[in-house]
């Protein structure tokens, strides 16, 4: 079977040669339309300036505008017996666009440097991009040797200085050529005026670079395009990125956590398959009719896709506009949408030095890492597990603004936590009356959820304001995290997913003291605001009251009452909120007590100012 064809993108500063290069290799291809080159030619002449490889592009582009609407243009060719697909956009702006949202799809790239001008601003982006798009297969182009007399210093020169740059960020070029595309130096055919290059030409080292190989080895992940009806059938339409799937395979829908066999594949044309792999796109109908949207991304059950709600980005924005915290954005990420806050920036990186800067937005052609959230829950990948599904595009107003990766490292899987197991129950009522507990007690039932870093206070103001309450006669009660740690959730460790399934038991214990009448205050870290809602959600309406005991970061480490942050400093403690492990702060707490700015005393009375305020019975406090 032939290799199937190699898709390239030229990317580069503009005016390096991008144009001139994708033209020249068109014309050596001979895969340009008969008479063009003559055309232009005559066209040169007559003006009396050199035959300019780039009109042909131009030329090329205007008449496939005029035909289509198109955001990319894709050139066919054939070069020493090599299938290639030159991917280009008629627009800077557009290409990147469609870089990011991988919608270009490139399996390998070429980064023309001219020789004269060295690397530049878009060079350096552009080189950044490539690593963003997780392209390993990169060639190094430095263009216009004729500007500089074919002289091997310099390309030596800038040969060093693009290594050096690509190896920070990770990357090493498969090669770094010299060339001239307008004359076709070291192009398709080595050059007298390049003698003392012993590699390749570009085509030749072309031809060595594969294609991306089929992800068909990866996890299965199908995301959902469509949901066709079919007289009383439904089939679901989508293209499989990664992995196989086959008739009778159990698929895990995400974010719905939903679970079906696969009862028939459907192909079209032909016969349905019994099996398909990742590139195929596919029909496929179920064993029970679930209602699912587009959006859904499909799965096996072992290696899912992550559920959450905020996540981490790598970025790289687009937008007239900067990026601002606390802005929606509409967020694509396979056949998914969903809107999207920026909760913050972490860093925003100049892509002259890779150097972070000190900002708070990020400008057009900026590149940055961000926390973002949604209100409902996504299916995500990391990227670097599985670069398909874990790249995402922001849109604004319609238009993209930005594109990046998903990275999960710190964000707990909400999965666990989001799926009831058992079947068959009937719950039973309780005789005794909420209202009758109130009654008795003297105050009603409810939670006080604190929730902050280690050493912000949580289980000393706890302990105190229990004390307090029960002398004045509350039925209250503390569970706080080392001790309810020592006992019913001795199983668990602090990694993220434990730290859910911890607060995910600890607000259903919360929610039965506060059934029993009982005032119950809760001391845990609880770092992540999902876990917080779902306790909330545990609690009947109007009991549960979020307070945040906030401190920050340098004066817990400064406390340090058990020693820990000095332990997670020294690399003895891993994954610690705050220092390697993500703290989220409420967004709308009932409560805000900062240990801070206030000593301990006025903590617990504001407190118990709070407790006498909501716990009232409608006949009178305790
Ligand atoms: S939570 O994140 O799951 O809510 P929880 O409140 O139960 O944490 O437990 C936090 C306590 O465990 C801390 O006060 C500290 O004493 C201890 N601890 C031990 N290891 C860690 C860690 N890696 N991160 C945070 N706390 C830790």
């Amino acid at each position: 079977m032939a290799a199937p064809p190699l898709k390239l993108v030229v990317v580069g500063h503009v005016d390096h040669g991008k144009s001139t290069l994708i033209g020249r290799l068109l014309h050596e291809a001979g895969a340009l339309p008969s008479g063009k080159v003559e055309e232009l030619q005559r066209l040169s002449e007559r003006r009396g300036v050199p035959l300019e490889w780039s009109f042909t592009l131009d030329s090329l582009q205007a008449e496939r505008d005029q035909a289509v609407t198109i955001d990319t243009t894709r050139f066919w060719l054939t070069l020493g017996g090599r299938d290639l697909v030159i991917i280009d956009a008629p627009g800077h702006r557009e290409f990147l666009a469609n870089m990011v949202s991988g919608a270009t799809g490139a399996d390998a790239a070429v980064l023309v440097i001219d020789a004269a001008e060295g690397l530049q601003d878009q060079t350096r982006r552009h080189a950044y991009l490539l690593r963003l798009l997780g392209l390993e297969q990169i060639a190094v182009v430095v263009n216009k040797l004729d500007l500089v007399d074919f002289a091997e210093a310099r390309f030596r020169a800038l040969e060093q200085e693009a290594r050096d740059f690509l190896a920070e960020l990770g990357l090493e070029p498969r090669i770094v050529l010299p060339l001239s595309a307008r004359h076709g130096d070291n192009l398709a055919r080595a050059s007298a005026n390049l003698a003392w290059h012993e590699g390749p030409t570009l085509v030749e080292a072309l031809i060595e670079f594969g294609a991306a190989a089929p992800a068909e080895e990866a996890p299965l992940r199908l995301p959902i395009q469509d949901i066709y009806r079919q007289e009383d059938q439904r089939i679901l339409v989508g293209r499989i990125e990664s992995g196989r799937l086959a008739q009778g395979d159990t698929l895990l829908f995400s974010p719905s956590n939903k679970l079906a066999r696969v009862k028939s594949l459907e192909g079209w044309p032909g016969p349905p398959p019994e099996s398909a792999g990742a590139g195929r796109s596919i029909g496929l109908t179920l064993d029970r009719p679930l209602f699912l949207e587009r959006g859904e991304l499909a799965s096996h059950v072992e290696n899912a896709p992550m559920l959450a709600n905020r996540f981490g980005a790598s970025l790289f924005w687009l937008g007239v506009e900067p990026m601002v915290e606390e802005r929606e954005y509409r967020l694509r990420l396979g056949t998914a949408e969903a809107l999207v806050t920026v909760e913050r920036i972490e860093r925003v990186i100049d892509t002259d030095s890779l150097a972070p800067l000190a900002a708070d937005e990020v400008q057009r052609d900026q590149i940055a890492e961000v926390v973002l959230r949604s209100p409902a829950q996504l299916a995500l990948d990391d990227h670097a597990r599985l670069p398909r599904s874990g790249r995402f595009v922001l849109r604004d107003k319609g238009i993209t603004v930005g594109g990046g990766l998903v990275l999960l490292r710190g964000v707990a899987d909400q999965r666990r936590a989001a799926t009831g197991r058992a079947d068959n129950l009937t719950l039973v009522s309780h005789k005794v009356t909420q209202d009758a507990r109130a009654a008795r007690f003297g105050h009603k039932g409810g939670v006080m959820w604190l929730t902050g870093l280690s050493g912000a206070g949580k289980s000393t103001l706890a302990m105190a304001v229990e004390q307090h309450l029960f002398r004045k006669g509350y039925a209250v009660y503390v569970l706080d995290g080392d001790n309810v740690r020592s006992g019913l959730n001795a199983n668990l460790g602090f990694s993220p997913e434990d730290r859910v399934e911890n607060i995910r038991r600890v607000g259903e214990v919360a929610a039965l003291f506060a059934d029993a009448g009982f005032l119950c205050i809760t001391a845990f870290i609880s770092p992540y605001r999902a876990d917080r809602a779902r306790a909330r959600a545990a609690t009947p309406p109007g009991r549960f009251h979020e307070v945040y005991v906030s401190a920050d970061l340098a004066i817990c480490e400064a406390r340090d009452p058990k020693g820990l942050y000095r332990r997670a400093r020294a690399g003895e403690i891993g994954e610690f909120t705050g220092i390697s492990a993500p703290y989220e702060p409420p967004l709308a707490p009932s409560l805000v007590v900062d240990t801070a700015r206030q000593p301990v005393e006025a903590c617990i009375e504001q407190i118990l100012g709070y407790v006498a305020q909501h716990f009232a019975t409608e006949s009178g406090a305790a």
